[in-house]
């Protein structure tokens, strides 16, 4: 089984990113062939400053590799080291319906909540290059979030084109048919489906109401005390619907505790600022060996950046014979 996911290096991780996506892909090193990369292409979409999106990408690589990506196990890139990549967005576009980008949610949500009226080429077109991204390496599962289920779907749609246009005899209704681009499947977690942020949204770097990963202990803790309460008096007990703390405290705290968070939580009798106490210390019980281990590789980025390019090359050792099909079946 082959494993493909990656992750935007367009802003400082957050809980979401971990929980919705990069805890799934390090249990998933395990059980196939996992290729993981660093956005850095997407990234474009939205930063336009190129000290920053180095920054970004440096510390995306140090972020996998902190919280479990194990190169030995896992294959870790960076998406600009892989020029297969945009030959063969270029090519897959060409069976692209505009129609299709123009209605996709995340454009539209993008368009929508960021007040952009004149959108450019390039976030449109996004979806082009992730199904590209996918499509490369022959990827069986992408391990994502809610939110990126419909991109999967666009990718299995336009490989099926792709695969009608050029694969001589394919059968979409038939299974295994031999169609020159295999058809991916999202596999999303259901459990932590969407973290919520400190204000009740959904977690997001455009919210501006992240909890960071990576962030100092004082920024840490200044977010965890702007968690959105209710005016509940410390007596009562708490409501468990609406309460990003709560669903905070389940997500964190260490297994053996949450059942007693829990019993006070609902018994009443201790005010929100106990439990964003509790957030505080299950975050560092959670995150602290991570953030250790950032450091230090913070600390020593040559061995990072061997990391990435040894990451590279295999990565294109895996897409090699894919776009070499792909480039016979289009006449190039
Ligand atoms: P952001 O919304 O902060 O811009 P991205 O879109 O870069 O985050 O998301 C990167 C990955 O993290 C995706 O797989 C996405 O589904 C996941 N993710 C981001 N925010 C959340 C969240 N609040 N809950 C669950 N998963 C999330
Ligand atoms: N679009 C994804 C996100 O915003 C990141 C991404 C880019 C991705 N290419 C991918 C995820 C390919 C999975 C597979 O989270």
């Amino acid at each position: 089984m082959r494993i493909l996911s990656g992750v935007q290096s367009s802003g400082q991780l957050h809980l979401g990113n971990y929980y919705g996506a990069i805890r799934q892909f390090v249990k998933l090193q395990d059980e196939g062939e996992a290729l993981y990369f660093i956005a850095n292409l997407h990234a474009l979409t939205s930063l336009r400053d190129p000290v920053l999106a180095r920054k970004y990408t440096f510390e995306i690589a140090l972020a996998f590799l902190a919280l479990g990506v194990d190169p030995r196990r896992a294959t870790l890139f960076r998406h600009s080291d892989i020029p297969e990549v945009t030959e063969l967005y270029w090519i897959l576009g060409t069976v692209v319906p505009v129609s299709n980008l123009e209605s996709a949610h995340s454009y539209r949500d993008k368009l929508e909540n960021q007040k952009i009226q004149h959108p450019e080429f390039g976030l449109m077109a996004y979806p082009v290059l992730m199904a590209a991204d996918i499509l490369l390496y022959d990827t069986d599962v992408v391990p994502v979030g809610k939110d990126q289920v419909q991109h999967l779907e666009f990718a299995r749609d336009w490989a099926t084109k792709f695969n009608i246009a050029y694969s001589p005899g394919y059968d979409p209704a038939k299974k295994d048919s031999g169609g020159l681009l295999k058809l991916p499947t999202a596999r999303v977690q259901a459990e932590t489906a969407v973290v919520p942020g400190t204000n009740g949204g959904k977690m997001s770097k455009s919210q501006n109401n992240t909890i960071t990963l990576f962030g100092t202990d004082k920024e840490v803790e200044k977010a965890i005390k702007g968690i959105k309460t209710d005016s509940a008096a410390v007596e009562s007990p708490k409501p468990t619907e609406n309460a990003p703390l709560y669903d905070l405290l389940k997500l964190m705290a260490p297994p053996g505790e949450w059942a007693a968070i829990d019993a006070e939580w609902k018994a009443g009798g201790k005010g929100y600022g106990h439990f964003k106490g509790k957030l505080i210390e299950s975050y560092h019980a959670t995150f602290d060996g991570p953030r250790k281990v950032y450091a230090e590789l913070a600390a020593n980025p040559d061995e990072v950046e061997k990391i990435l390019q040894a990451g590279a090359q295999k990565a294109r050792e895996y897409a090699a014979p894919v776009i070499k099909r792909v480039r016979a079946a289009v006449g190039l």
